[in-house]
């Protein structure tokens, strides 16, 4: 699995993976999720991040867990990770925000409301029920095939794609499949220069020759400019 900086003054830059989130009603925008009733849904958040979403899930019903490498780490590291690349994030916007459409959010600052918002509400309830945050980490994830009915991933697959190669993107796919028994849906599918990954096409093909369905559907939310579809898969 290749790592590498991948340094373009034309894209996003941010050095390593960053522990950040977002609301539980951006990944509503994000993963088509409006119409979708949770009540009684087993969900999996993967990477969890610093989300609301899983509490957001479970606050609806949901029987939700969020699975993340970084929560090996203990709360007060957790909560000066977020809140530190909650800040380098947003000013790493600093000079390419001409790649971002700024719509759903007014500017930066609003921005940087919602990753403050997100964190906040995810050290609450990783305090509040920290059984719901497993550590763990594709391609490779601690739980039981068919374990969720609804499988969630956005912001790793697809937008590191400078550090993680298509292998990986394959075989964190087949992993994803294997722990959803209805759907996984993922967003964005473009990376940090807003290029649509071009492996795509090769990854849907290897998950139908594995028996899968998978399709790309628009979303009611774009930020990075063109990044308006999530890849829904029906295990
Ligand atoms: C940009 S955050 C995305 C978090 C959240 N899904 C969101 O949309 O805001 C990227 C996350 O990927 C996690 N990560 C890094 N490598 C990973 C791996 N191999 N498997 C799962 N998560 C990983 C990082 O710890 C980090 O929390």
């Amino acid at each position: 699995m290749v790592v590498s900086d991948g340094s373009n003054p034309d894209r996003y830059e941010f050095d390593g993976f960053a522990f950040i989130g977002r609301t539980f009603g951006e990944y509503e925008q994000m993963l088509g999720l409006a119409d979708v009733d949770l009540d009684g849904t087993r969900v999996l958040d993967c990477p969890g991040g610093a989300c609301g979403f899983t509490a957001g899930a479970t606050a609806r019903g949901a029987d939700a867990y969020a699975v993340d490498p970084a929560y090996a780490l203990g709360f007060g590291d957790l909560a000066a990770r977020g809140r530190a690349d909650a800040a380098r994030a947003v000013d790493g916007l600093d000079g390419v925000e001409q790649l971002y459409r700024w719509e759903f959010y007014d500017d930066p600052a609003d921005l940087s409301t919602y990753r403050r918002a997100a964190l906040a509400r995810f050290l609450a309830h990783r305090r509040a029920a920290p059984g719901r945050y497993v550590a763990g980490g594709l391609p490779d994830l601690p739980f039981a095939d068919d374990a969720f009915d609804l499988v969630c991933s956005a912001h790793l697959l697809f937008l590191y794609a400078d550090r993680l190669d298509h292998a990986f993107h394959a075989a964190a796919l087949r992993e994803l499949c294997r722990v959803a028994r209805d759907e996984v849906r993922v967003f964005p599918l473009h990376d940090f220069g807003a290029d649509r990954y071009d492996g795509l096409d090769d990854l849907r093909l290897g998950l139908e020759r594995d028996g899968y369905d998978p399709h790309v559907e628009s979303v009611p939310f774009e930020f990075q400019r063109g990044a308006d579809a999530c890849l829904r898969i029906e295990v």
